[in-house]
C-alpha cells in the first residue's frame, strides 16, 4: 500500500565501534531524528519545515544531508509527483552520535512508502550515502548501515557495499555519554594521520578479527581484549577533554571496552547489564570533574533501524 504522507524514525549510532573506523557501527534506539515525507503535485524536494535540535541547517535539499539523499532518491524512482519533507531532529549535530546518517535514512525510508515500487535497503543505503558526503564531506557508512538495518553492522566495500548485522552476545549493554560540546567530523578527521605503521596495522587488525569472533561465539574474555583502538583513539583523544579519565573509570567500574562514539565527543562502552549502571555514573562523574555536562544512556545493542511510525 503506498501511502500520501509517512514518518520514519531513524536511530542515532554509534560508528567505528573502537576497531572498525569506518566499517562498524551500532544503531541506538534511545534517540533519533523523524522525517515526515508528504506527496506533493509539485515534482521535485522541497524542505517544508525543520524543528527539534537542529539549529541552522540549510534549507536547499542539494546542501542538506537529508535533502541530498531525498534528491538522489528522486532522481532513481522518477515519480509523477514530489516530496514536501519535514525535518525533526533529535540528534545533537556534531556529536558522534550519526546525526546526519539519520536525517539521510530517515527522508529515503519515509520517502519510500510512498512509491508504487519501493526501493530494497540496499538501494535506499547508497540514496543515504549521498547525503552523509554533505555532511562529513566523505563518503562513509558505519553510521547509516546501522541506523537503516539496525543492531550492530559490518559493511564491507563501498562502491557496491555489503552489509552484515553481527550477532551480539546476550546481555551485553552499550552506555552512552553525550559530552555536551560540538565536534566536526570534518576536523575529527582532517587530524588523522595518512599512514599506518605496519606494528599497528597488525594489531588493530587481530582486534577487529577478534571482535567479530568474539561476537559469534559469545566469547567476552575475547571481546574485552579486543575492543581497543590503537590507531585512530590516541589521534582522537586530545579533541575530547577529560577523555583519558572517562575511559580508565569505566573500565575500572567493568566495561569490556570504551572509546570514541564516531568522531566524538560522546564516549561509549560496552558492558555486561550488571555494571552497566556503574559504568554510565562513573563516565558521566569523570566528564563533570572536567566541567562537562553529559547526556547519557544505557541501551541494548538491539535497534530495528529506521522505520516508518506514522503513515
Ligand atoms: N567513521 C567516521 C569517523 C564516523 O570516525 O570519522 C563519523 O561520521
Amino acid at each position: 500500500m503506498t501511502l500520501d504522507r509517512a514518518t520514519a524514525f531513524a536511530p542515532a549510532s554509534v560508528a567505528n565501534v573502537a576497531i572498525g573506523f569506518d566499517i562498524l557501527g551500532f544503531a541506538v534506539d534511545a534517540l533519533g531524528d523523524r522525517i515526515t515525507v508528504t506527496r506533493s503535485k509539485t515534482p521535485g524536494v522541497r524542505i517544508v519545515a525543520q524543528s527539534g535540535i537542529a539549529g541552522d541547517l540549510p534549507t536547499d535539499p542539494e546542501r542538506n544531508t537529508a535533502g541530498r539523499a531525498l534528491l538522489a532518491l528522486n532522481v532513481a524512482a522518477k515519480p509523477a509527483f514530489g516530496f514536501d519533507m519535514q525535518i525533526e531532529k533529535g540528534i545533537p549535530l556534531g556529536s558522534g552520535l550519526g546525526g546526519s546518517a539519520a536525517s539521510a535514512v530517515g527522508a529515503v525510508v519515509a520517502a519510500n512508502a510512498l512509491l508504487a515500487k519501493p526501493f530494497t535497503k540496499l538501494e535506499l543505503l547508497k540514496f543515504a550515502m549521498q547525503g552523509e558526503v554533505v555532511a562529513s564531506g566523505s563518503m562513509h557508512v558505519d553510521n547509516i548501515a546501522p541506523c537503516l538495518f539496525g543492531g550492530l553492522t559490518l559493511t564491507v566495500g563501498i562502491d557496491d557495499p555489503r552489509i552484515k548485522r553481527i550477532p551480539v552476545p546476550k546481555g551485553i549493554c552499550a552506555v552512552i555519554a553525550h559530552p555536551h560540546m560540538f565536534l566536526s567530523t570534518k576536523q575529527a578527521r582532517a587530524i588523522l594521520k595518512r599512514d599506518v605503521s605496519m606494528a599497528d596495522f597488525v594489531w588493530q587488525t587481530a582486534n577487529l578479527a577478534g571482535f567479530i569472533s568474539g561476537c559469534y561465539t559469545d566469547d567476552l574474555d575475547l571481546i574485552r581484549e579486543c575492543l581497543n583502538d590503537v590507531v585512530i583513539e590516541p589521534q582522537r583523544r586530545q579533541l575530547i577533554p577529560g577523555f583519558g579519565a572517562v575511559h580508565a573509570a569505566a573500565i575500572a567500574a567493568g566495561a569490556l571496552g570504551c572509546s570514541i562514539s564516531g568522531a566524538g565527543p560522546t564516549m561509549f562502552a560496552w558492558s555486561l547489564a550488571a555494571h552497566a549502571e556503574a559504568v554510565r555514573a562513573t563516565m558521566v562523574a569523570e566528564f563533570a570533574r572536567s566541567g562537562i555536562e553529559t547526556d547519557h544512556w544505557v541501551v541494548p545493542v538491539e535497534s530495528d533501524g529506521a522505520r516508518i511510525v506514522a503513515g
